[in-house]
C-alpha cells in the first residue's frame, strides 16, 4: 500500500461523538491526521472568525505549523501565544499574559480560542475564553491522551490557586474537540501510559466489554504503529469520549453522575498531593495506584466486589507498566495521618463519613456517601504495612 492510500483509509476511519447540551451541543472528531482539517472545519463551524492558537513549547515544536498552515488554508488569520509546558502554566501570572495576548490580537465576540496541547493548555486556554470579552468560543485541539479521553470533554476550565488545584475556573463548553491521534506520536511514553490510566478507567467504571477489549488490545493501542494501531489508538479515544460525553450530557455540573469518573481520584488525588504534584507520581499512575485501591478496599468492605475480579482490574493496569501499589512509589511513602488529612480535604466530609466512588465489580461503580474514615484509615495502614 502506498503511504498516500494508507493516508486515506486512516482518514475515512474519522469517528464522531456528539455532546447533547442543546444549544451547547458539540461534535468530538477523532481520527488520524485531523489537525490539517482544523482550518476547514472551524470555517464550516464559524465563517469569517479568526483564531487564537494557545499552546506550549512542547507541542510548538510538533504541531503547531501544521495547526497553523491548515487555519491559513482555509483563509484564517490567526495568532498565538505559546506559554511554557507544565502544571505551572495554570498560574494567575500566565493566564493573565494569555488573557492580555487575546485582547491584544483583538479577538472579539464571534471569534475563537483554539487549545492546542494537553489538559494544561486546555484548563488554560478555556478558562481565558470563559472569561475574555465574558466568554469567547472556543476549539479543544488535544494533543495528549490525558487530553483526549478526558480534559478535552466536558467544559471544566480552571487555574490553580496557591491553596490547590484547578480551584479557579468555570464551566465553558468548547464548540468542537478535534482529537487526532497522530499527535500522539511525539507524546513521551510515560506521558502515555499515564493518560492510559484514565482509558482503563472507563471500563473498570462503566464498561466490562471494554475493559476486556482492552485487555486484549492494548498493546496496539501503545504502539499506535500500522493499520492496527492507529485503528485501536481511534477506537479507544472515541469510546472513552462516547462515555464521558453521556455522563456529562446528564450531569453536565457534577451533581450527580459525573462524579463516577472520579474512579480512584480519591485515593489517587491524596497520593499526588502527598508527592508534591512532582515528577515522582504523574497524575494516571496516582490514579492506577487509586483505582486499585477503589476495587481493594470494596472487596474488603463487605465484599462488594470479588477479590478476583478486583486482582484483575489491578493486572491490567500492572501490565502496561502502571503502578498499582503505595509501594510502587519511588521514596518515602506517606503516613497514613497524612493521607487521611488530604483525603479530608479533597472531599466533603460529614461526620466523619466520607465520599468515595467504590465498585461492585468490573465496569460497575457507583457513588458511596457513607464511608466510615476509621474504616479507610485500617485499610491504608494495612496497604503501608504491605510494603
Ligand atoms: N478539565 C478537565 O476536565 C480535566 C480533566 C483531567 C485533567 N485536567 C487537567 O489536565 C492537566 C494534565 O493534562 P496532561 O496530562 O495532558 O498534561 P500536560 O498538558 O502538562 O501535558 C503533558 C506533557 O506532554 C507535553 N505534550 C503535550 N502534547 C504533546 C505531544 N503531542 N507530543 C509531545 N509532548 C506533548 C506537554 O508539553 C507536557 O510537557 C492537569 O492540569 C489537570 O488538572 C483537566
Ligand atoms: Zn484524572
Amino acid at each position: 500500500m502506498s503511504v498516500s492510500a494508507s493516508n486515506t483509509a486512516a482518514r475515512d476511519r474519522t469517528s464522531l461523538v456528539q455532546v447533547a447540551l442543546g444549544a451547547r451541543s458539540y461534535d468530538i472528531v477523532i481520527g488520524h491526521g485531523l489537525v490539517d482539517e482544523l482550518g476547514a472545519r472551524i470555517a464550516a463551524l464559524r465563517p469569517g472568525a479568526k483564531a487564537f492558537i494557545v499552546t506550549d513549547d512542547n507541542v510548538a515544536r510538533y504541531a503547531l505549523d501544521q495547526a497553523e498552515a491548515a487555519l491559513a488554508n482555509a483563509g484564517i488569520a490567526a495568532n498565538r501565544a505559546i506559554v511554557p509546558p507544565g502544571e505551572a502554566s495554570k498560574s494567575f501570572g500566565v493566564f493573565e499574559q494569555v488573557c492580555e495576548a487575546i485582547i491584544a490580537a483583538r479577538i472579539e465576540r464571534g471569534d475563537l480560542v483554539v487549545a492546542l496541547g494537553g489538559g494544561v493548555i486546555g484548563d488554560l486556554a478555556g478558562f481565558a475564553a470563559a472569561v475574555v470579552r465574558r466568554g469567547l468560543d472556543y476549539v479543544q485541539v488535544p494533543t495528549t491522551l490525558l487530553a483526549q479521553v478526558d480534559s478535552s470533554v466536558g467544559g471544566k476550565t480552571a487555574i490553580d490557586s496557591a491553596r490547590g488545584k484547578n480551584l479557579v475556573g468555570a464551566f465553558h463548553q468548547p464548540i468542537l474537540v478535534l482529537a487526532d491521534t497522530a499527535l500522539l506520536d511525539t507524546l513521551p511514553e510515560r506521558e502515555f501510559r499515564s493518560g492510559y490510566a484514565e482509558v482503563a478507567k472507563y471500563g473498570l467504571l462503566g464498561d466490562a466489554a471494554f475493559f476486556a477489549w482492552l485487555e486484549a488490545n492494548w498493546r496496539d493501542i501503545f504502539s499506535g504503529a500500522g493499520a492496527a494501531g492507529s485503528r485501536a489508538r481511534a477506537e479507544a479515544v472515541a469510546v472513552c469520549c462516547r462515555a464521558k460525553a453521556a455522563i456529562v450530557a446528564r450531569d453536565e455540573r457534577e451533581t450527580g453522575d459525573r462524579a463516577l469518573l472520579n474512579l480512584g481520584h480519591t485515593f489517587g488525588h491524596a497520593l499526588e498531593a502527598a508527592c508534591g504534584f512532582s515528577d515522582r507520581l504523574l497524575h494516571g499512575e496516582a490514579i492506577a495506584i487509586g483505582m486499585a485501591l477503589a476495587f481493594e478496599f470494596s472487596a474488603r468492605r463487605q465484599g462488594l466486589v470479588s477479590k478476583a475480579e478486583a486482582a484483575r482490574a489491578s493486572r491490567h493496569l500492572a501490565a502496561v507498566g502502571l503502578p498499582t501499589r503505595i509501594g510502587d512509589i519511588a521514596g518515602p511513602p506517606p503516613s497514613v495521618d497524612q493521607l487521611i488529612e488530604l483525603i479530608a480535604q479533597d472531599k466533603k466530609v460529614r461526620r466523619g463519613m466520607l465520599t468515595f466512588i467504590l465498585v461492585r465489580g468490573i465496569g460497575a461503580a457507583f457513588v458511596e456517601t457513607g464511608v466510615d474514615e476509621r474504616e479507610v484509615r485500617a485499610f491504608l495502614s494495612e496497604k503501608l504495612a504491605e510494603r
